[in-house]
């Protein structure tokens, strides 16, 4: 029987070995902000800024759900917690589960708060957890939210994965009624459609990271691991553009994080000129870690942020509800699936 503890110290490993392979792209590529040649603005009043939770964030980033539970991963929540306090942006810590099945290993997630007192932090479980291991696990780091992932295509390719997702929405809404604290579902890389965005809100999900396809590929990650999927369990998703447009289609009162494959400050300023009203990244914020340090790391995510001013001029948008409404042009392979799935695209472009 292979330890959870073991898994995560193998899903890092593999994370870091596999993260310059992939061939996939989340779709961003088929996305265009318009440039302003007269943008009227001084950098110096670009504002950036936004709150999530009721917390101020320096930029609308995060370092999304990476790892824990093992003690040769402290120093990597040590470090990605530095790196958010240091930038300030949010952090989700990777799957509590470990913690809570042993607590000599809940050290490796309450060192993100102790690094990070006052920053923005989300605790980590399955959307299967019970309301009780939820409730420890968002007191274990004095979370201000909780993350729930949704993994069928991992769990399909994991070796000693699960095969029975029977009953996840009830739990769902049963954890969202009972949590004192923000709920947000999540995917882990392989999207939402938009069906998924309506009945999670009908479960009573207000926050929604839609994970997309087209970065980290755990289907790729557990086949390295000896998994029992077949290849095609790889190309199985939505990529991120696609699902983003998807989730936003619903018009629901919903608060949308993009993530999946998100690399570039462009990919970030697309996602919210789009409607997201956050931005995540896990992988490469890993690897920058591990190859650079904690100081790496903070000097990456300040280029993202000044990334995303530059293109914040380029369309003259002010501010981040400035860039979400700057004309935004769909085109290609998303445009295509999108209008096939009855989504009017155009109106990004005309607004
Ligand atoms: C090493 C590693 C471990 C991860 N563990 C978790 C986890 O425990 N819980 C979770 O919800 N997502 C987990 N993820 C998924 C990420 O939060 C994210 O959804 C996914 O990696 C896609 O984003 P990216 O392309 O920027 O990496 C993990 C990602 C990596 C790279």
């Amino acid at each position: 029987m292979i330890s959870r503890k073991t898994r995560k110290l193998d899903h890092v490993r593999y994370a870091l070995e596999l993260a310059d392979t992939y061939a996939a792209t989340s779709g961003f590529e088929d996305l265009f902000l318009v440039h302003n040649a007269l943008p009227e603005l001084n950098d110096d009043a670009i504002d950036c800024s936004c709150v999530f939770m009721g917390k101020r964030l320096r930029a609308p980033l995060m370092i999304n759900a990476i790892t824990g539970g093992h003690t040769r991963l402290v120093e990597i929540n040590q470090g990605l917690a530095r790196a958010a306090a240091a930038t300030g942006i949010a952090m989700a810590v990777g799957s509590q589960q470990a913690a809570l099945d042993d607590p000599l290993v809940r050290h490796t997630f309450t060192v993100a708060r102790e690094e990070n007192p006052d920053g923005l932090l989300l605790a980590n479980l399955s959307a299967q957890c019970s309301v009780d291991e939820a409730l420890q696990a968002v007191e274990m780091i004095c979370a201000d939210g909780i993350q729930l992932h949704l993994n069928v295509n991992q769990e399909l390719a994991m070796h000693e994965g699960d095969t029975d997702f029977r009953g996840v929405r009830d739990n769902i809404e049963r954890l969202v009624k009972s949590l004192p604290v923000p709920v947000v579902v999540k995917e882990v890389g392989f999207g939402m459609a938009r069906e998924v965005v309506v009945a999670l809100y009908q479960a009573g999900v207000r926050y929604v990271d839609v994970s997309g396809w087209g970065g980290t590929n755990f289907a790729a990650i557990e086949g390295k691991r000896g998994g029992k999927g077949g290849a095609f369990l790889e190309r199985w998703g939505i990529p991120t553009a696609i699902s983003l447009l998807e989730a936003l289609s619903t018009g629901l009162p919903v608060t949308i994080i993009a993530s999946g494959g998100l690399r570039t400050p462009l990919d970030m300023a697309l996602a919210l000129a789009a409607g997201a009203s956050l931005t995540a990244i896990a992988g490469p914020f890993l690897k920058e870690l591990v190859e650079k340090g904690w100081d790496g790391l903070v000097c990456y995510i300040n280029d993202l942020i000044s990334g995303l001013r530059q293109v914040m001029m380029l369309t003259g948008a002010g501010d981040l509800a400035a860039l979400a409404r700057k004309p935004l042009v769909v085109t290609g392979f998303t445009a295509e699936w999108l209008k096939r799935r009855g989504v009017d695209v155009d109106v990004y472009a005309r607004r």
